[in-house]
């Protein structure tokens, strides 16, 4: 996949050390590493905590400077305006202006992107129905629950249809039906051709959108690869038929039992993910008019990242044949290149038509992110003195 695609990230030997008050090294976060990732791809960024994950996006951010090696982002630095311009990030804690409403947060951050009044409102009402925050959209972000920051945030960094989403945890704190529409939402923005970088805890979710992962460990790339590389069992088999007969059964059995040992195969049938089946009791809920206080299901694709596709019919395409799959295979299918390039020039005409930000937004930007980066690290420090008080 690599030599055929262009690197929208590229790191050589990228390394941060963090310093104490006597500018010893304190902590080595990343640790001479390399790695590429590609237009188009959905990338997992996955580690225990501390391994380095939201330290290296940080840098990706330009929000950190490297203690050591080179990393370009869009073919330029990090800090560039340009690079900025088209990237959205998704902070691993949410860093939103409290007394502002839902609407209003959107607004904000439209303007700093200089995007028009009616770019801005269209926009904003797209993202509110997609997040399935609508009926909050005049609540102040301060009262919001996890799930709902979490929503507003992943809209926010959506309000300029960046080319590349970078994603710190995004589906934790939300329900599993804010999980499945986040884990849609991804899915279209990679039919769509935008690239994808998440860190995340919640492995499962990692394994039904990633093309790829890198697992940290000690702020060291362990392993990396795309899933279906990484999870095939290349010595074993399965075969996933419709429920057979016990004639078939009986026949298949005495087969298996001729060529192997007992203990070398088994025979059963295959079970749902709780997920799945999660998801069917809600929506058969929802079908008999059950009443919730709680958030309404959005996953409405905004129009403006789907052009003229409905959302409808995209979410279709994502879970066509889902319940047929027999044979391991990346999770979404690639599109015939002329779909692709179809695709491509509507994503260039959107981008093309988007004002660049100027500095001062740029600059706002940066603020919004540098006051998160403070907090944690303010959040470090004392959990560093706690320690010390405590040994
Ligand atoms: N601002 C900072 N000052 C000092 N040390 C830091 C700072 N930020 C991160 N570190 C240290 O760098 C290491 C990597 O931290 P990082 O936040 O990148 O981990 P992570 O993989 O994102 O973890 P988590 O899963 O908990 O979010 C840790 O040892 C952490 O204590
Ligand atoms: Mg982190």
């Amino acid at each position: 996949m690599s030599e055929n695609k262009n690197p929208i990230i590229s790191a050589v030997g990228l390394s941060k050390v963090f310093r104490d008050f006597w500018s010893r090294p304190k902590a080595k976060a990343v640790n001479d590493i390399d790695f590429e990732v590609y237009e188009g791809e959905v990338i997992g960024l996955l580690g225990p905590n501390g391994s380095g994950k939201s330290t290296t996006v940080k840098m990706i951010l330009g929000l950190l400077y490297p203690t050591a090696g080179t990393l370009s982002v869009f073919g330029q630095s990090p800090r560039a305006v340009e690079t900025k311009r088209q990237v959205g990030y998704l902070p691993e804690e949410s860093y939103l202006y409290k007394y502002l409403t839902a609407i209003e947060t959107l607004d904000f951050f439209g303007a700093l992107f200089n995007l028009s009044a009616e770019e801005r409102r269209d926009r904003s009402n797209q993202l509110l129905e997609m997040v399935g925050l609508s009926h909050a959209r005049r609540r102040r972000v301060g009262e919001f629950s996890k799930g709902m920051a979490r929503r507003i945030g992943l809209a926010q960094a959506m309000i300029n249809d960046p080319s590349l989403l970078i994603l710190d945890e995004p589906t934790s704190g939300l329900d599993p039906l804010g999980c499945k529409e986040v884990k849609d939402l991804i899915l279209m923005l990679k039919k769509r051709g935008k690239t994808v970088l998440i860190t995340s805890h919640l492995l499962s979710d990692v394994e039904d959108i990633c093309d790829r992962v890198i697992i940290l460990y000690g702020g060291k790339i362990r392993a990396t690869g795309t899933l279906h590389e990484l999870l095939t069992v290349t010595d074993a088999n399965r075969i996933t038929t419709p429920a057979l007969s016990p004639a078939v059964t009986d026949k298949l059995i005495s087969i298996l039992r001729e060529n192997l040992s007992g203990d070398e195969f088994t025979f059963d049938h295959p079970r749902k993910s709780l997920e799945q089946f999660f998801l069917e009791v809600i929506n058969q809920a929802k079908s008999e008019s059950i009443e919730t206080a709680g958030v309404v299901g959005g996953g409405k694709i905004a129009e403006y990242l789907t052009e003229n596709q409905t959302a409808e019919s995209i979410l279709s395409d994502l879970t066509r044949d889902t319940d047929k799959v027999t044979v391991a295979e990346p999770a979404v299918k690639r599109e015939p290149a002329e779909d692709i390039d179809a695709e491509n020039k509507a994503i260039e005409r959107l981008t093309a038509d988007a004002p660049p930000a100027t500095e001062k937004a740029v600059e706002a930007q940066e603020k919004t992110a540098e006051t998160a980066a403070k907090a944690e690290e303010d959040l470090s420090k004392a959990n560093e003195k706690l320690k010390d008080l405590l040994s």
